[in-house]
């Protein structure tokens, strides 16, 4: 099916890595020109030669979400180089450290809620700015099962979640007779650094993926996150607004 997406202009935050690189390459893949974003240029450069090197079209731009100046920046750069906002995920995130909410250290709760909630907040506020401008635009958040379910040892990556799966909801009313799609995608485990890096709090393998436990017996792949984002964002679904689209193999049906 064509997606309608060639000559769009797709911007990734979070895209030096895991589900952020994959869908960059996909997006690419439709042959929508791509702002690859992060705040790892060496991963950002890497994504950007994957996707020239399959004949795409991308530009780096680096950007901490969290930062009010880098994200404004982003936009605009994004603009300056393209021409226009079509697509926009909204995907940076961290998983902070394992803990219970005792002994969970004050700074590391900021942190957290700050690039995975107060960063998808301000990416929305200034990519709204300029579809407004447009009169057009999708975007999707990144969410997780955590912003759906409970997750004992996770209170802020869990709360910062939570708030993404209700911001998406709130813009997506907020826009809806305005040309603007705003959805999320709600993934369980996903093969990446990140699920590497919470591995490392477990003793097993198993014990991993007794946490990630999905009736499919396996993680996803980034590309299976990817493929229904860039679906979320072509026109094909223009009709899907405020929806979280959960990508778990069914965990949240248990
Ligand atoms: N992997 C999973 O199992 C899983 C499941 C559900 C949701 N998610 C979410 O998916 C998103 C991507 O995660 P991933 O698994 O690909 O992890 P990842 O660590 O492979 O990639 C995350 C990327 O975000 C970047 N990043 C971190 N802080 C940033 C900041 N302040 N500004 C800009 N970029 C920043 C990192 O440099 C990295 O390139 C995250 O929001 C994560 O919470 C992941």
């Amino acid at each position: 099916m064509d997606l309608g997406l060639t000559g769009k202009v797709a911007m990734i935050t979070g895209s030096g890595s895991g589900i952020g690189r994959a869908t960059a390459v996909a997006f690419a893949g439709e042959g929508a020109k791509v702002v690859v974003s992060d705040i790892d240029v060496a991963g950002g450069e890497q994504t950007v030669r994957t996707i020239v090197d399959i004949g795409g079209e991308a530009t780096f731009i680096q950007c901490d979400v969290s930062k009010s100046a880098d994200v404004q920046a982003l936009v605009k750069g994004t603009v300056a180089k393209y021409g226009s906002l079509d697509c926009a995920f909204n995907n940076a995130g961290i998983e902070g450290i394992v803990a219970l909410t005792p002994e969970y250290p004050e700074d590391e709760w900021d942190r957290v809620i700050n690039v995975n909630l107060k960063g998808v907040w301000l990416c929305l506020k200034y990519e709204l700015e300029q579809m407004i401008k447009q009169g057009s635009g999708a975007i999707v958040n990144t969410s997780s099962i955590a912003g759906l379910i409970g997750q004992a040892g996770f209170s802020a990556y869990c709360a910062s979640k939570g708030g993404v799966t209700q911001l998406t909801r709130t813009v997506a009313l907020e826009y809806a007779k305005s040309g603007i799609r705003v959805n999320a995608v709600c993934p369980a485990g996903v093969e990446t650094p990140l699920t590497q890096r919470i591995g490392k709090y477990y003793e097993t393998h198993a014990d991993l993926l007794n946490l990630l436990a999905s009736p499919i017996p396996r993680m996803a792949q980034p590309e299976e996150i990817a493929r229904n984002v860039v679906w979320l964002c072509s026109d094909v679904n223009g009709y899907v607004t405020g929806t979280l689209m959960t990508i778990d193999g069914g965990f949240t049906a248990q």
